[in-house]
């Protein structure tokens, strides 16, 4: 008998659609309860998403054979949130990835050309493993451990104190002395291997459930409500990094750490100083070679620009530092089957085959998806079902089919559609583009349920309880079809009858609805930054985002000055032209998008219930240039050009490349041109590069 799962739903025979749905109800359960109750997923979310998807368009078809359990009456309940959150004093960020040695010289290369060093001029640097487990935040005050937060998104955590109050490698309270008032430690929490394999070893004779890796067993264990069963998990702590300090530890990154070490903190064995690019690739290659030997996971090196004052000069550009860079291990491979390929649409239309495969282990995880990236690739790759392919999976990126390792005899072509699998739009592809675009924009349900998904993302609106999950089932039982009905869901909800009630969907009762409520509350305040994001106008990610929150301010200020933009020639267009990092395509987008009736409307149904705050400047306290509009010519002399502009906007100023009536300041070094004449014409202040040093208090 063919396997059923593979069968497109329209070619199913009754008799299979009813195996199949048992099927799905079962296997969708099960993924629910791993997701929800014990923070262990074995699929990713888009396998997840396929799954519904099958049994959606399978229950469509044959609606008569709707089960009682069916998965579509059903919602994942939101996680018991029993955590407090907790903003962090400083940001905790991510890193920027290499993945061959080149790119470590690069990154050195561009941290010499930011600080305008000679070619010659080395950099020292520290080289530690990368260790794979979760990061977390511990204020110590006066010498005490006071409170401990996860990552979370980097800018707001959970706080988990009592669970990290359990582990020996963290100090209740710090040795030695001369530790700063505030010290906030940073470091990964993770689980030994050893360890790893005797926890699940007791678990499966107790019954109880076994963890994958090491990562999600650390991760289980630190999620606990209750203390005491963390307290019996073998997790251990690395630290390094710090947030706040009431006072500086060090000159170096590397003296900094050992300052920690004394105080009774781990420091990894493996970290070392290196003088150059070179001999930091060096430092990996040992460490790569002492891997398998390790009692921890590690998935790279990282390394950090030693001298502490360099590193803050380079500063940080979208939540990663500059001074930072993660050089990651090879992606880990295997083999299997290429069973079938689906067409996906995104946010933006963009369809991307995604290969189904034939589930196997890659790193620990289960992969039963890869993607294929586009027609082009499907086309370069040679590939057809049926063959084995090879595919990997690096951190937390999404796997992919790297080629074929074994044809088959009886492979099937792979036929790229000519319609949106969604909607049935037709597909178009920009001249010079790779990507297939579903025409259908906003009719297209794909489109639009993956808009909706990237409004509630982490960087976006962020309702807790309310994940991709939850959307896409509030989108397809039309509750929620564009962003406002997100907030009007409650008032709907209670005039609802009372079987049509959440509380009375399946997976849902008053405590979960009532979280929910809550959480969608808790955010009819947001930030203009991230209000800007969760739009998903094209070409706006976050670093975007941000610039137009630096320059316009204020919500009412960005959209009078986009209506005045949809005539090129004004000054409103010219001053966005003008933002620096804002380039003409990313200029026309955003116009565009402003311009969209729909999204207009989108904009001021989301306006009736959400208040956007005015855009908060960061640390502007007692600069001299926050407000005002700064243009740089000529050559810079002390640092880059592009070190200015960073440390310009830092102090909350905007920086422009051309010179208008708008402009407060042109800083001007040697060679200034036409930059310079117009400014003097137009009796705008002028400063040489030192003068404005002294005037931002870097002399
Ligand atoms: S430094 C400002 N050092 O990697 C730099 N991170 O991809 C922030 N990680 O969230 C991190 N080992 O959880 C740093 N030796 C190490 C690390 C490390 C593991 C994790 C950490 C962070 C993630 C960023």
């Amino acid at each position: 008998m063919s396997d059923l799962t593979t069968i497109a739903p329209d070619k199913l025979t009754e008799d299979e659609a009813k195996k199949e749905l048992e099927r799905l109800a079962k296997e969708i359960a099960r993924h629910d309860k791993l997701y929800h109750q014990q923070d262990a997923p074995v699929i990713s979310d888009a396998d997840y998403d396929a799954l519904r998807r099958r049994n959606d368009e399978i229950e469509k078809l044959f609606p008569n054979l709707v089960r009682e359990d069916s998965p579509s009456e059903r919602v994942g309940a939101a996680p018991a949130s029993g955590f407090a959150k907790v903003e962090h004093a400083k940001p905790m960020l991510s890193l920027d990835n290499a993945f061959e040695e080149q790119d470590v010289i690069d990154f050195v290369d561009r941290c010499r050309r930011f600080l305008n060093f000679s070619a010659g001029d080395e950099i020292a640097l520290t080289a530690e493993p990368k260790i794979d487990g979760l990061s977390a935040s511990l204020r110590f005050e006066k010498g005490v451990f006071v409170q401990g937060v996860t990552r979370g998104d980097g800018r707001v955590g959970e706080n988990i104190t009592d669970n990290l109050k359990t582990l020996d490698d963290i100090p209740k309270k710090l040795q030695g002395d001369g530790w700063p008032e505030v010290l906030e430690v940073r470091g990964e929490v993770y689980m030994g291997k050893a360890d790893f394999f005797t926890l699940n070893e007791k678990q499966t004779a107790a019954g109880k459930k076994i963890f994958a890796n090491p990562r999600n067993a650390a991760a289980g264990s630190l999620r606990q409500l209750d203390s005491s069963i963390t307290a019996e998990r073998p997790l251990k702590f690395f630290a390094y990094g710090w947030g706040e300090l009431s006072e500086p530890l060090s000159n170096t990154q590397h003296g900094a750490l050992e300052q920690l070490g004394k105080w009774g903190f781990v420091i990894n064995s493996l970290t070392k100083v290196c003088t150059s690019a070179e001999q930091a690739v060096e430092h990996y290659r040992e460490i790569a070679r002492e891997r398998a030997e390790l009692d921890y996971d590690i998935d790279g090196v990282v390394y950090k620009v030693d001298r502490l004052d360099l590193q803050d000069r380079l500063g940080m550009v979208s939540r990663a530092p500059r001074w930072a860079i993660a050089h990651k291990f090879p992606a880990e491979q295997a083999i299997t089957t290429l069973q079938d390929v689906e067409f996906q649409v995104g946010r933006t239309g963009a369809v991307t085959p995604v290969a189904r495969l034939e589930p196997v282990t890659v790193g620990g995880v289960v992969v039963s998806n890869a993607t294929l990236h586009n027609a082009d690739e499907i086309e370069r790759l040679g590939v057809r079902i049926g063959d084995k392919v090879i595919i990997q999976r690096a951190g937390d990126v999404i796997p992919q089919v790297v080629r074929v390792q074994e044809a088959a005899g009886d492979g099937r072509d792979i036929e790229f559609p000519k319609e949106c699998p969604s909607c049935g739009s037709h597909l178009e592809r920009e001249d010079g583009e790779v990507v297939w675009r579903c025409s259908g924009g906003l009719i297209c349900p794909a489109q639009r349920v993956e808009r909706l998904r990237h409004f509630v993302s982490r960087n976006a609106f962020d309702i807790d309880g309310l994940g991709a999950k939850q959307i896409e089932f509030f989108f397809t039982q039309g509750m929620i079809q564009s962003p406002a009905d997100i907030f009007t869901l409650q008032k709907r909800d209670e005039a609802a009858g009372n079987l049509q009630r959440l509380k009375n969907f399946d997976g849902w009762g008053e405590l979960s609805v009532k979280n929910l409520w809550q959480a969608i509350d808790a955010r009819r305040e947001i930030t203009m930054d991230r209000f800007l994001y969760a739009l998903g106008i094209r070409h706006i990610g976050q670093n975007n985002a941000r610039l137009l929150c630096l320059n316009y301010l204020s919500l009412d200020t960005l959209l009078t000055q986009m209506e005045a933009s949809r005539d090129r020639d004004s000054s409103a267009y010219q001053e966005l032209m003008n933002i620096d990092g804002i380039g003409p395509k990313v200029a026309e987008a955003i116009v565009e998008f402003f311009a969209e009736p729909h999204n207009q409307e989108v904009i001021n149904n989301l306006r009736a219930e959400v208040k956007v705050l005015d855009f908060e400047a960061p640390k502007t306290e007692g600069s001299l240039v926050a407000g005002k509009t700064i243009v740089f010519t000529g050559k810079l002399e002390k640092m880059s050009r592009q070190e200015a502009k960073a440390s310009a906007e830092n102090l909350g100023a905007k920086v422009s490349g051309s010179v208008s009536v708008k402009t407060d300041m042109v800083v001007a070094g040697p060679g200034a041109g036409s930059k310079l004449k117009k400014a003097t014409e137009l009796g705008i202040q002028t400063l040489t590069e030192d003068e404005w040093l002294e005037l931002i208090g870097q002399a």
